[in-house]
């Protein structure tokens, strides 16, 4: 096999596509949660949040071969058997279960966030410990696409809380001065 001089150590290369395959895993398990809610959501919000949750499979999906194109381009191989997704990764299952819609919503935006958390750790690691800033680099641009997926079941959970409470009247107090 011909050598990979991209100015990585063996060792650093490794790690770095150890990482990888761990953001590999929890990107395949989120997809495998999300399409599941996806079928099995009901009530009033169905046609929102089925929709939602098959644009976000969607990504995930895109983001999971970029991440196995990655490591393939650092010279690893990527994981690609549900075993391995479910010992590398950190995301929880939960069989056997059929929450109702905000729950869905809260477990996948747990997730999201959960992801985000590993991310920020897996590109200071990129960066500071193994000299990858091309990584560190992709890594970040997936993590701002996770926080805006998260922002988006929190703004619904949220919308949630906010039934009940009186809309905003003809003075408009709840608007800040000066706007
Ligand atoms: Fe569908």
């Amino acid at each position: 096999m011909r050598p990979i001089n991209i100015g990585l150590t063996e060792d650093q290369r490794c790690s770095v596509i150890e990482l990888l395959n761990r953001n590999l895993a929890d990107v395949y398990l989120l997809l495998v949660k999300t399409r599941k809610y996806h079928w099995d959501v009901v009530g009033p919000q169905f046609r929102t949040l089925h929709e939602l949750w098959q644009e976000q499979y969607e990504a995930l999906s895109l983001q999971a071969d970029d991440i196995a194109e990655r490591i393939r381009a650092l010279g690893g191989y990527p994981l690609g058997t549900i075993e391995g997704f479910l010992r590398y990764g950190s995301i929880k299952e939960h069989p056997n279960d059929l929450p109702n819609a905000n729950e869905m919503v809260n477990r996948l935006y747990t997730d999201y966030e959960q992801i985000v958390r590993n991310l920020r750790d897996h590109i200071a690691q990129c960066s500071d410990r193994y000299g990858d800033e091309g990584t560190a680099d992709f890594l970040t641009g997936l993590m701002e696409g996770y926080e805006e997926a998260a922002w988006m079941l929190r703004s619904f959970v949220e919308g949630e809380a906010l039934q009940g409470r009186p809309v905003a009247s003809d003075n408009a107090s709840n608007v800040p001065a000066g706007v």
